[in-house]
């Protein structure tokens, strides 16, 4: 395993309508994309960019997450987190299904199959026991210039 770059920080929301305007007013955030439903994961994401380097439009993004009728495990997060909190962290993977079979070579828990993630990449997670306690996402680094598709 090679550690790569950290894409973004989840952060589980009771409301994304109102973390927009906490990141905006608050935070000085400039550059916030419009939020979309992921149906699959039972989440409304929105995300937030931080600047790279120099201004470059490579940081590490903010993952907005507000649970949709039905969800269970960000609704969860959310009664034990009424506020909201830091879910999970997630790092680039050139090859997913690669790192999946690294991360159980050495015994961690992979939550299930690789499947498309909010940035149309393939993502898994790790369980956070495995992880020093953060639940852990990778995802396939996106083809150049798609960082930004949302
Ligand atoms: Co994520």
């Amino acid at each position: 395993m090679k550690l790569g770059r950290l894409n973004h920080i989840g952060i589980a929301t009771p409301s994304i309508a109102d973390a927009i305007v906490f990141y905006r007013d608050i935070m000085g955030a400039t550059k916030i994309h419009a939020p979309f439903d992921l149906e699959s994961q039972g989440v409304k994401v929105c995300f937030v960019d931080t600047p790279g380097v120099d201004g470059a439009l490579n940081g590490t993004q903010i993952e907005l997450i507000e649970p949709l009728p039905g969800n269970t495990s960000i609704a969860g997060f959310l009664e034990k987190n009424p506020a909201g909190g830091q879910h999970h962290m997630c790092y680039e993977v050139p090859d997913i299904h690669a790192a999946k079979a690294e991360f159980e070579a050495m015994g961690k828990r992979v939550l299930g199959e690789p499947r498309i993630g909010a940035h149309g990449t393939l993502i898994f997670f790790v369980h956070p026991r495995d992880m020093q306690g953060v639940l852990t996402e990778f995802m396939e680094t996106p083809k150049a210039g798609e960082h930004w598709s949302n």
